[in-house]
C-alpha cells in the first residue's frame, strides 16, 4: 500500500505560510503563525476521527450526543521544531497524550541522531499523530516513525508544514502505509538538503537561535 499525501491548501493556511516564509518575519511572528496554522491543520487531520454517542442532559432535555470514541490519541513531537506545531494541536485536543522524540540532523551525514524518547503507554491502541514542520530528506521523520513502530504504534499519521518531493518519495518507500499531511510541497532540496524555496531552519526560526 502506498502512503497518501494530503496537501492542505486552505487559503488561510497558504496566506499564513507565505508570511512565515519571509526572512523578515520575527521569531515571535513565526511562532504565532505556526500556531494558527496548526489549529487549521489539526481540523483537517482529525476530520475522520471515530465518534460515539453518549446520553447527556441539556437544560431542556436528554439527548444522545456525539463525542470522540476510543482511546485518547497520542501526539508525538519531533524535537525541537515539532513543538511549534504541537502546541496549537494540543489546544484543540487537550486530552491527547503527548510523546516526544528528540532528533537532530547531523550536518555532515544528514542522518537523524536520537537524543531523547518518551512515549505514553499503549501506543498500539492509539492513533499516533507525529508532527514536525519540515520533511526535507525525510531522514528524521523516517527514523521517528521507525522508532514509534518499534514501540508498538500501528496507526500513525505524519503532519508537517513543508515537504520536499525527494523527502516524500523516501518517506513513501520507508513507511508506505503512513499518511502524510502537509501545507505545501516545495520545489527541491539544495546542496545542503534545505527545502527550496522553503523557510530556512524551522527550529532556529521558532526559537531565534541563529
Ligand atoms: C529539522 C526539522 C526536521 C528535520 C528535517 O530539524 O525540524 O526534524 O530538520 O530534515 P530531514 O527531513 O532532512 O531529516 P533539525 O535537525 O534542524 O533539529 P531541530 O528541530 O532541533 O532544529
Ligand atoms: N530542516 C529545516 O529546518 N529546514 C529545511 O529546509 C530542511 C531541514
Amino acid at each position: 500500500m502506498n502512503s497518501s499525501v494530503t496537501v492542505i491548501d486552505h487559503p488561510l493556511i497558504q496566506h499564513k505560510l507565505t508570511l512565515m516564509r519571509r526572512t523578515s518575519a520575527s521569531s515571535s511572528t513565526f511562532r504565532s503563525l505556526l500556531k494558527e496554522i496548526s489549529h487549521l491543520m489539526a481540523y483537517e487531520i482529525t476530520r475522520d476521527l471515530p465518534i460515539e454517542h453518549t446520553q447527556i442532559e441539556t437544560p431542556l432535555t436528554k439527548m444522545q450526543a456525539p463525542m470522540l470514541a476510543g482511546k485518547k490519541l497520542c501526539l508525538v513531537s519531533i524535537l525541537r521544531a515539532g513543538n511549534g506545531l504541537l502546541e496549537g494541536i494540543l489546544e484543540l485536543i487537550p486530552s491527547a497524550r503527548v510523546g516526544h522524540i528528540g532528533l537532530y540532523r547531523d550536518p555532515e551525514t544528514l542522518e537523524a541522531v536520537e537524543y531523547y524518547y518518551k512515549m505514553p503507554s499503549d501506543l498500539d491502541q492509539r492513533l499516533v499523530i507525529t508532527v514536525d514542520p519540515m520533511l526535507a530528506t525525510a531522514n528524521s521523520s523516517i527514523a521517528a516513525i521507525t522508532r514509534l513502530k518499534e514501540g508498538g504504534a500501528r496507526n500513525i499519521r505524519f503532519l508537517c508544514l513543508l515537504a520536499a518531493p525527494e523527502g516524500i518519495e523516501a518517506f513513501h518507500a520507508a513507511h508506505p502505509e503512513v499518511p502524510v499531511y502537509t501545507a505545501a510541497i516545495d520545489d527541491h532540496l539544495n546542496e545542503h538538503k534545505y527545502i527550496v524555496p522553503g523557510l530556512g531552519d524551522a527550529g532556529d526560526r521558532i526559537y531565534g537561535t541563529r
